[in-house]
C-alpha cells in the first residue's frame, strides 16, 4: 500500500465514522415528529400543532390537557416531544 492508497483508506474509514456518528444523531432528532404523529393526531391533524405558537410553559399545559382529553403520551414522550416543538 503506497502512502496515497493509506491517506485515502484512513479518510473512507473517517467519513464513515462520521456518517455513523450523523445517523445516530438524526435518530434521537427524528423521535419528536415520530410521537407527534403517533399521539398528536387522532383527534385532530397537525395544522392545530404547527399554527400554534406557543413557548416551553404553553406547551406543557396544552400537552397536559391533551392527555386528560385522551392523548396516550407518556411522560418520556412529552419531554421529548416539548423539546421539538419548542425549536
Ligand atoms: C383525545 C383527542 C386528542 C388528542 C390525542 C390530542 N388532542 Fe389536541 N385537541 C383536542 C381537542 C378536542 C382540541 C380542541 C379543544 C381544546 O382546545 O381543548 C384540541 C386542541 C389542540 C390545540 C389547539 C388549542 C391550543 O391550546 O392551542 C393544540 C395546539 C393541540 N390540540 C395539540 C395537541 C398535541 C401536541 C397533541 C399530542 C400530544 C394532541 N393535541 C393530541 C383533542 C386531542
Amino acid at each position: 500500500m503506497n502512502r496515497l492508497t493509506a491517506f485515502v483508506a484512513a479518510a473512507a474509514i473517517l467519513f464513515f465514522l462520521s456518517m455513523g456518528g450523523m445517523s445516530i444523531q438524526a435518530g434521537t432528532e427524528d423521535e419528536g415528529p415520530r410521537i407527534l404523529n403517533l399521539r398528536c393526531t387522532q383527534c385532530h391533524d397537525l395544522r392545530r400543532v404547527e399554527n400554534a405558537n406557543k413557548n416551553r410553559h404553553q406547551w406543557e399545559n396544552t400537552v397536559d390537557r391533551m392527555r386528560l382529553i385522551g392523548s396516550r403520551i407518556s411522560p418520556d414522550e412529552k419531554a421529548v416531544l416539548i423539546d421539538y416543538l419548542v425549536r
